[in-house]
């Protein structure tokens, strides 16, 4: 099985490239923070302190979640509801991202990401997809841009659906979120070595696209 790992920051346009780029390569694609989101939007339903280690470890654990492909796109199933709608929600962005501190949360997640990657070909994006998920991807990208052009992306992507906001605020809230998932103990967002860097502060889709068509075409 072939598999493409992207890793990356907030909003630096993974699920956007990784989409495009697994349609054209007829692959599966494979959205690691959906996952997280599942979980964390399950601890909000349930009302418990995030910072509680334990009890949100334990409902993680026994929730009901389940990942599925409809006509190629990926639908999150909590307790037999579809919640790929509300997991976008900008509260549960941040409930995810403390959620998936915890190393049992992970250890679920992680198993599941795995068996997908060995059943399908897969683009995978994330945090820890090179350095944990799939340590023998075939291409592995890291891709980054600026806070405030992430911010700016985020912003326009939350006004488009109606939802109200501040763009100082989807700022802060990056930043922050940056810093969780960079300075957390158990898999945080690192660049492996074997990683190649694409900077997307100044290109357009079709560039970050094309770009990594052609490196994994040079790596066939
Ligand atoms: O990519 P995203 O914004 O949908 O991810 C939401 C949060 O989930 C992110 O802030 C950190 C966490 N996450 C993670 O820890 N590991 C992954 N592979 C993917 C996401």
């Amino acid at each position: 099985m072939k598999q493409i790992a992207i890793d990356g920051p907030a909003g630096a346009g993974k699920s956007t490239i990784a989409k495009e780029v697994s349609k054209i390569l007829g692959f599966v694609y494979i959205d690691t923070g959906a996952m997280y989101r599942t979980m964390g939007l399950a601890c909000l339903k349930a009302g418990i302190d995030l910072a509680d280690e334990d009890k949100v470890s334990d409902i993680c654990d026994r929730a009901d979640i389940d990942v599925r492909y409809i006509e190629g796109v990926q639908h999150m199933f909590l307790e037999g509801e579809d919640v790929s709608t509300d997991i976008r929600k900008n509260e549960v962005s941040m409930a995810a991202s403390n959620v998936s501190k915890y190393q049992r949360v992970r250890t679920r997640l992680v198993k599941l990401q795995q068996e997908l990657a060995e059943r399908y070909n897969v683009v995978m994006d994330g945090r820890d997809i090179a350095s944990k998920v799939l340590p023998n991807a075939d291409l592995k990208i890291y891709l980054t841009a600026s806070v405030e052009c992430r911010a700016l992306r985020r912003y326009k992507e939350l006004i488009e659906k109606g939802e109200e906001c501040e763009l100082a605020a989807i700022e802060k809230e990056i930043a922050e979120r940056d810093h969780n998932d960079m300075t957390r103990a158990n898999s945080p967002l690192v660049k492996v070595d074997e990683a190649i860097e694409v900077d997307t502060s100044d290109m357009t889709i079709a560039e970050v696209v094309d770009r990594i068509l052609e490196l994994f075409g040079e790596l066939e």
